[in-house]
């Protein structure tokens, strides 16, 4: 393969021994064999027996689309606006933490990916690429994804340094006040960078053109929080990290608080429940994002597409409702969307191809992804998002489950 694109400069010629991609899983399988193994299971693990993680994808399968024929589908387009904000479709990317230990300068390439595509990118608070390197190196506002911290006086220097980049929208995320167990890195010892054992030693040996571009890279550990959080130099170890930094007391009232310091838009991450949707209603966000982070904090929840129909009876003419966790194809934003949510996330997804082939993966996951929704929307007999409704899907019976109360 050509040398250029495996040490992942941006120019990547295409040339007969370039893999051709059709779906995420290609991304996902050059993945695995392109990027350490630590930071493939960091992304691909759910917490404890993975079956909140599992459902995600599962439970998108059981809804069937409706196909309808003799439709006119010329003209057809995937824009429409997520937050007020023009979108070339309904899919952002979503906070990875680690972004950038997936490829050099990942949440930057990530980010023009996302800005050259016309989708929001959003940017971890647990990037490595810090606010102000993805604001040096992009030319439209991006979103900042906030963990609030027990250094109130470091929340809000967080805050005003996305002000300052004039990131359009904070989304606050709920669900991870703690971290959920996730056996593989534990197992793997995950760290940023990498601690040099001889396992992670024997297996970095094997992902060399990984290895050139950390080289060259930025930066190699928590760019938002080296440096900026007093006596913390030492984030390497993101288990033990997070449970001594995070906020365990972060409630409704101090969501409240943020939404004011912060005078902007605000998207709060992580309802999975009518009742939680219904006090984001009240602390009077823009929106929210239906999630259970991908699988990876509360093993045994509910997925995030069979918790949506609920969310939305409750709060979806009131609130934007979005939805993360189980994306992985243009189909399952179409499902989505059809059932009522005005805009998706994937990590996954692009994460798949961002390690892969960097910037050049990323586009390749965004590129696989519009033309499965904007085909799967001519084969449902669908022109535009905005005609996307519940009569192009075939829900099963009992989908959101029958639950005891
Ligand atoms: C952080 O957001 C994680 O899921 O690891």
């Amino acid at each position: 393969e050509i040398a250029s694109c495996l040490v992942g400069s941006e120019m990547c010629i295409r040339d007969s021994t370039m893999p051709v991609i059709t779906t995420i899983d290609d991304l996902k399988r050059l993945h695995e064999r392109r990027v350490p193994r630590m930071f493939y299971d960091y992304a691909e693990s759910g917490s404890w027996t993975e079956q909140t993680f599992r459902e995600n994808t599962t439970d998108f399968e059981q809804i069937r689309l409706r196909q309808r024929v003799a439709v006119d589908m010329s003209g057809r387009s995937t824009k429409t606006q997520m937050i007020g904000q023009d979108v070339a479709m309904p899919v952002a990317l979503a906070p990875v933490g680690l972004t950038g230990m997936q490829h050099a300068d990942g949440e930057i390439k990530a980010a023009r990916a996302a800005e050259a595509f016309g989708v929001p990118f959003t940017l971890s608070t647990m990037s490595i690429n810090s606010i102000e390197d993805v604001a040096e190196a992009t030319t439209k506002p991006f979103w900042f994804q906030l963990y609030t911290m027990r250094d109130e006086d470091y929340v809000a220097r967080l805050i005003q340094r996305a002000k300052d980049a004039k990131c359009s929208a904070l989304v606050i995320t709920l669900d991870l006040q703690i971290l959920g167990q996730r056996h593989k890195d534990l197992k793997n010892g995950l760290s940023a960078p990498p601690k040099l054992t001889a396992k992670t030693l024997a297996n970095l040996a094997t992902k060399w053109s990984w290895g050139i571009g950390m080289m060259g890279a930025k930066r190699r550990s928590f760019g938002n929080i080296v440096g900026h959080v007093h006596g913390v130099d030492d984030t390497a170890n993101l288990g033990a990290w997070t449970a001594e930094q995070f906020d365990p007391t972060l409630d409704w009232g101090k969501i409240a608080k943020l939404k004011e310091q912060w005078g902007g838009k605000v998207i709060l991450k992580g309802i999975l429940d009518a009742d939680d949707a219904r006090m984001a209603l009240k602390v009077g966000a823009d929106a929210i994002i239906v999630s259970n982070h991908g699988g990876r904090q509360l093993d045994g929840a509910i997925s995030s597409i069979r918790a949506l129909p609920s969310i939305l009876e409750a709060v979806g003419d009131q609130i934007e409702v979005h939805l993360d966790s189980g994306i992985r194809s243009g189909q399952d934003v179409l499902k989505a969307m059809a059932m009522g949510a005005k805009g998706t996330y994937i990590g996954r997804a692009f994460i798949y191809g961002l390690g892969a082939m960097g910037q050049a993966g990323v586009t390749s996951a965004l590129e696989v992804i519009h033309k499965e929704l904007d085909l799967s929307m001519a084969l449902c007999g669908e022109t535009s998002v905005a005609g996307l409704g519940k009569h192009n899907l075939l829900i099963p019976k009992g989908f959101e489950g029958d639950w005891q109360p």
